[in-house]
């Protein structure tokens, strides 16, 4: 397990990084790759949608492009993450709170998107099942994850520091949640990177 495998340390290391994470972020996740993991989710305009990991709002700003501010509920772990996406999205709901153990009821929302969030999941299944939990029938669970990478030696560093799964890792995790129509593209930000991550989408039975 990499070091940010846990959820204190994640949250401590959020704390500090999120001082820098607007300029840094955006090196390795471009818009474009944004967009496609809403498409994925295939949502409605009216539709309610649940944000996992929003942390300062980049991936937010995009669903609310599509539903608007009032019809997005988003959780993070890291306050000082969170409170940059509350100021930016007035209308929109924040919670902090866990993706292993979201504090929602069954079948609310009609999709769930977690972009650049899993990698620090102790127990990404859980977190997956938790999303489609919280998803209607019908509704789409789509993850983006920082795929592993090819490289013998950049794969163990990579490693040890926090997830990265390979594509079949992420099809068994969304077949084990009992999601079906399981759909993915791997890709990056730029061409010499044009498989950094793996996004993937199912749909609720
Ligand atoms: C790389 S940022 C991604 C933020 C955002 N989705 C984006 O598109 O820029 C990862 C976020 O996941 C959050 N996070 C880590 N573990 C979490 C957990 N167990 N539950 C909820 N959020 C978590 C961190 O606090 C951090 O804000």
């Amino acid at each position: 397990m990499g070091i940010l495998e846990d959820k204190k340390r994640a949250r401590i290391f959020y704390k500090y990084f999120s001082k820098v994470y607007d300029y840094i972020n955006p090196i390795f996740y471009s818009s474009k790759m944004r967009e496609k993991v809403v498409d994925m989710a295939e949502v409605g305009r009216d539709d309610f949608i649940l944000e996992v990991g929003c942390g300062t709002g980049f991936t937010t700003a995009e669903i609310v492009r599509r539903v608007g501010e009032e019809n997005v509920v988003a959780v993070d772990l890291t306050p000082e993450q969170m409170v940059k996406a509350v100021t930016r999205f007035e209308n929109s709901n924040f919670l902090l709170g866990d993706a292993e153990n979201l504090p929602f009821r069954d079948s609310v929302f009609d999709a769930a998107i977690s972009a650049g969030s899993i990698e620090y999941w102790p127990h990404p299944q859980k977190g997956i099942e938790e999303m489609a939990r919280v998803t209607k029938s019908g509704g789409r669970v789509v993850i983006l994850a920082p795929r592993k990478p090819d490289n013998f030696l950049v794969r163990k560093f990579a490693e040890s520091v926090m997830l990265f799964p390979s594509t079949q890792q992420c099809v068994s995790w969304f077949m084990n949640a009992g999601l079906e129509d399981i759909r993915y593209v791997e890709t990056g930000p730029y061409r010499f990177w044009s498989k950094l991550v793996v996004i993937i989408s199912g749909r609720v039975p």
